[in-house]
C-alpha cells in the first residue's frame, strides 16, 4: 500500500454542515505559541495557534506524540504561560489576570488527569473536599456538594472508600467529582481516559457526555483514541509540530480527512486487508488497484456493485463495506480490489455521483 493517487483532481465539495445553532463563543486563541527554554536551546511547543471553542462544545484535540497538545490545553488555565499570543476566556484576556484574578479563572476550571492524581492517604470525601477547604467553603456545605456529585458519577456510598480499594473506573469518577466540586465552566481532560480498559472507558465517555448535556459545561479533551473523539466530541483540531493541521466538527474531518497527518492519525479505525488475503488476491490476478471509496449518505442512492463491477469490467472483489454514524451522520467506506481500465472508473464515479471521495489506496 504505497501509492495514493488521488482520482479526483480536487476534492469533492464538503456536504452541507448540519443545522446546529452558532454557540456563544467561550474560548478563542490567538497567535499563541510557546517556547520552553532547554540547555540545548529554547523548544517551539506550541507555533501560532488560533482556535475558537463554543460554550458548552465538546473540542478534541489529536495529534502525534510531542504535537504540543498537552501545552496547548496548559495554556488555557495558565499553567503554562504563552510566550506570544492571547488565551482568551469569556472574552478576558487570561495573560492580564492579576494573581487573585488567576485564582478566581482557575476555579471556574477543572481538570482530570491520565493517572487520576487522588491522594492515596485520604478517603474519596476527603480527597472531594480539597479544592473547596483551599477556597475557604464549610464543612457541610463541602458534604452535600460530595454527595450530589457522587451521586453524579455513579459512586453513591463510596464517600469513606480509600482510592486504593478503587478500580481505575472509580478513580477517574472521583477525579471527575473533584473537578465539578467548584462548578467549573469549563474541563480540560489530558488522556483522561488512557489509562483505562475499553469497557471503562466508555463508561466514563458516557459520564462525560451526561455532565455536557446536564450541567452544560465545555470540555476540551485531548486523547489519542480516535474512536473517543468520534465518539463524544462536536469538533476537532488536528496538531502537527506545534500547529493546527486541520479543524472542524467530527464527521466532516473524520469523513473526509485533508490532512496526511489526520489521515495517518485515522489509521487505526480503518478495516485494512490482512496480509494473508491481499497476498492471495495478488498471486490470483497480478497487480490489482485497491479501491477505497467513501459516501456520506447524503446522497439519496446507495452504491450499486453489480454497476460498479460491470463498469470497471473484470473481476471486482469487495474487500471490507460498512456504514457507521458519526453525530448523527451517515458514513460508508468501500474498499474493493480490481483492475479498472484507465480513465473507466473516474467517469464511472463521476456519473455516479455516489461518493464523497474515491481513491487508489495500492495496490495487492
Ligand atoms: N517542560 C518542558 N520543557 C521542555 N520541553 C517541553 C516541556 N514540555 C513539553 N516540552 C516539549 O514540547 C513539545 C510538545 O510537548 P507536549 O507535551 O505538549 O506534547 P503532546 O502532544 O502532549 O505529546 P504526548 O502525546 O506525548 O503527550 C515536545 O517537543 C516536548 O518535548
Ligand atoms: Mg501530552
Amino acid at each position: 500500500m504505497s501509492q495514493v493517487i488521488s482520482l479526483y483532481p480536487a476534492p469533492a465539495p464538503a456536504a452541507e454542515p448540519p443545522a446546529v445553532p452558532p454557540r456563544a463563543e467561550h474560548i478563542r486563541l490567538q497567535g499563541v505559541r510557546k517556547a520552553y527554554g532547554t540547555a540545548t536551546g529554547p523548544v517551539e511547543a506550541l507555533r501560532g495557534i488560533d482556535l475558537s471553542i463554543g460554550k458548552g462544545e465538546i473540542f478534541g484535540i489529536i495529534g502525534r506524540s510531542g504535537a504540543g497538545k498537552s501545552s496547548l490545553i496548559r495554556t488555557l488555565n495558565r499553567l503554562e504561560e504563552v510566550s506570544a499570543g492571547q488565551v482568551l476566556i469569556d472574552g478576558q484576556d487570561i495573560g492580564a489576570l492579576s494573581t487573585a484574578q488567576l485564582v478566581q479563572l482557575r476555579r471556574r476550571i477543572g481538570m482530570i488527569f491520565q493517572h487520576f492524581n487522588l491522594l492515596a492517604s485520604q478517603t474519596v470525601l476527603e480527597n472531594l473536599a480539597l479544592p473547596l477547604k483551599a477556597a475557604g467553603v464549610g464543612r457541610a456545605v463541602i458534604e452535600q456538594r460530595a454527595r450530589e456529585l457522587l451521586k453524579l458519577v455513579g459512586l453513591e456510598g463510596k464517600e469513606h472508600a480509600y482510592p486504593s480499594r478503587l478500580s481505575g473506573g472509580q478513580k477517574q469518577r472521583v477525579g471527575i467529582a473533584r473537578a465539578l466540586m467548584l462548578e467549573p465552566s469549563l474541563l480540560l481532560c489530558d488522556e483522561a481516559t488512557s489509562a483505562l480498559d475499553p469497557e471503562t472507558t466508555q463508561s466514563i465517555l458516557a459520564l462525560l457526555k451526561h455532565i455536557n448535556g446536564a450541567l452544560g459545561l465545555t470540555i476540551v479533551l485531548i486523547t489519542h483514541e480516535m474512536a473517543v473523539i468520534r465518539q463524544v466530541c462536536d469538533r476537532v483540531a488536528v496538531l502537527e509540530q506545534g500547529q493546527v493541521v486541520e479543524q472542524g466538527p467530527v464527521w466532516q474531518i473524520f469523513g473526509q480527512p485533508a490532512s496526511q497527518t489526520t489521515r495517518a492519525l485515522l489509521a487505526p479505525l480503518a478495516t485494512q486487508v490482512p496480509p494473508d488475503i491481499a497476498q492471495r488476491l495478488a498471486s490470483d490476478n497480478g497487480q490489482r488497484a485497491l479501491i477505497e471509496l467513501t459516501f456520506d449518505g447524503q446522497s439519496a442512492r446507495e452504491p450499486d456493485l453489480a454497476a460498479i463491477a460491470q463498469h470497471l469490467g473484470g473481476p471486482v472483489s469487495l474487500l471490507h463495506g460498512g456504514i457507521e454514524r458519526i453525530q448523527g451522520r451517515a458514513q460508508g467506506r468501500l474498499l474493493l480490489a480490481a483492475s479498472p481500465a484507465p480513465g473507466r472508473l473516474e467517469t464511472f464515479l463521476r456519473q455516479q455521483g455516489l461518493f464523497s471521495q474515491a481513491r487508489v489506496a495500492g495496490h495487492v
